[in-house]
């Protein structure tokens, strides 16, 4: 992968920069498990907001959905997770240590202690975490923590459609926490016990799915470029039989160059009328079968699901913004080239001395672009020592305030990526930097 990005370096960065930090780390961390700091709340919400205008706000026909976590123990037997959504393990019988079967050479010696012909066979050992609904244990209250957030979705179908008077093609995008109890969670915020998913069904009529699977594809992979990512850190993987999951006809994953090699960030999948037709048939109810206002055609529609990572989103874009470049001098500047729609600061505001008033004014110049922009004032330190600073944490645009600015002003921005400088008129400094973000392209 290019620019030296190693996950050492991505995991130290953020936690000395708070973007993430282990969970409860005072007493030893919570292993996989993992808290966003100020830079790294900042960023992922703004992952979120750029993911849900681009699927909800800027298409025709996609509503938004906020589900709750816990569901009704039924979903899960009719969405085949209660059956299905196992991985196969493995125990060493020497030293206990855990391993997903598909994942080691079961003819080797454990990677743990050593050992050979120490496995146990493989048994299916399900993800979803559950937990029990009042305030007594017993089999009859078990209820899971949702191992993705697509199920909301699909029962609430029905609501959606009447409440919203949705024609067929439509779709409904969520954002939220899933669950899975996974074995494999090294990787840093890659593969964790708790994370967030940003999923949209679409649904159309049957026939219409291969063209829109297709339509969605593309649509997912042109995201990516909008967000900034490198398109050759991106490409395809077709789902082989072996890996399809239970509910679908046909899988894309789109993969990313993650500093450990090739990795699912987000799945386009062919759902067929699996999902609707199985809670048709749990819940006994027809409610999810679709009439054509205009033909009175009935049937089950066909889904074509988009579901990306959120946080693993967060794991993607910092190492693909990560960057180390050597300077004149020898000098070497550590540099995160976030698109500034997403940074986690979009403009720093740095008064060049700390007196006669310059602070002061810089000060009012921050105050007024906190309106339109995520701020940071920073007075301390060499002024190259404090772009250094907001390079580091991605900061597209430094701001400085100097005498001169005094007399006319103005005051000089200061390009992240390019390093070059322009002086602004401060009445026109936030359609500037608005115009500099619609405008941006990394170079
Ligand atoms: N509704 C379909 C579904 O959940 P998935 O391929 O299991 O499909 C979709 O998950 C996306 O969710 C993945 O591409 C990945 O980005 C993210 N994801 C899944 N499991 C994860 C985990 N344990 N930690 C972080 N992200 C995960």
């Amino acid at each position: 992968m290019a620019n030296k990005v190693t996950m050492e370096k991505i995991v130290s960065l953020c936690k000395r920069k708070g973007f993430v930090f282990q969970s409860s780390e005072i007493y030893g961390g919570l292993s996989s498990a993992w808290d966003y700091g100020p830079l790294g709340v900042e960023l992922k919400k703004n992952i979120q907001n750029f993911w849900w205008k681009e699927m909800t706000q800027l298409q025709d026909n996609i509503v938004g959905l906020d589900a709750s976590i816990l569901m009704h123990p039924k979903v899960w037997e009719a969405s085949g997770h209660v059956e299905n959504f196992s991985d196969p393990l493995v125990d060493c019988k020497e030293c206990k240590s855990r391993f997903r079967a598909d994942q080691i050479d079961l003819t080797a010696a454990c990677p743990t202690c050593g050992n050979k012909g120490t496995f146990t066979e493989p048994r299916d050992f399900n993800l979803m975490f559950s937990t029990h609904l009042g305030p007594v244990k017993n089999d009859n209250n078990i209820v899971y923590l949702r191992p993705e957030t697509a199920q909301g979705i699909f029962v609430n179908f029905k609501n959606v459609v009447n409440a919203c008077r949705l024609k067929v093609p439509f779709g409904i995008a969520q954002v939220g926490k899933a669950f899975r109890n996974e074995i494999v969670t090294k990787n840093f915020i890659f593969r964790t016990c708790e994370f967030e998913q940003m999923e949209m069904q679409f649904f159309c009529k049957p026939g219409d799915d291969d063209q829109w699977f297709d339509y969605w594809m593309k649509n997912r992979m042109e995201y990516y470029s909008k967000l900034g990512i490198h398109p050759e850190h991106l490409r395809f993987h077709q789902h082989g039989s072996d890996e399809l999951a239970h509910y679908a006809k046909d899988a894309f994953d789109i993969e990313f160059l993650f500093p450990m090699g090739w990795q699912e960030l987000e799945g386009v999948h062919s759902r067929t009328d699996f999902d609707l037709s199985r809670h048709t048939e749990y819940s006994g109810k027809k409610d999810l079968i679709y009439q054509d206002p205009i033909t009175n055609e009935k049937y089950i529609p066909y889904v074509i699901e988009t579901s990306a990572g959120l946080t693993r989103s967060v794991l993607m874009v910092l190492c693909d913004a990560y960057d180390e470049e050597e300077l004149e001098g020898g000098d070497v500047r550590t540099v995160m080239h976030f698109h500034p729609r997403i940074a986690p600061i979009t403009v720093a505001v740095l008064p060049l001395v700390k007196k006669d008033g310059i602070d002061e004014l810089a000060s009012q110049i921050e105050k007024g672009l906190r309106e339109d922009f995520r701020t940071d004032y920073d007075l301390s330190g060499a002024i190259g020592r404090r772009y250094r600073r907001q390079d580091e944490v991605g900061t597209p645009f430094c701001v400085t305030v100097d005498y001169e600015t005094k007399e006319d002003n103005a005051v000089t921005v200061r390009f992240r990526d390019s390093m070059e400088q322009k002086r602004v008129p401060v009445a026109e400094l936030s359609q500037f930097l608005k115009d500099s973000i619609k405008n941006y392209s990394r170079t």
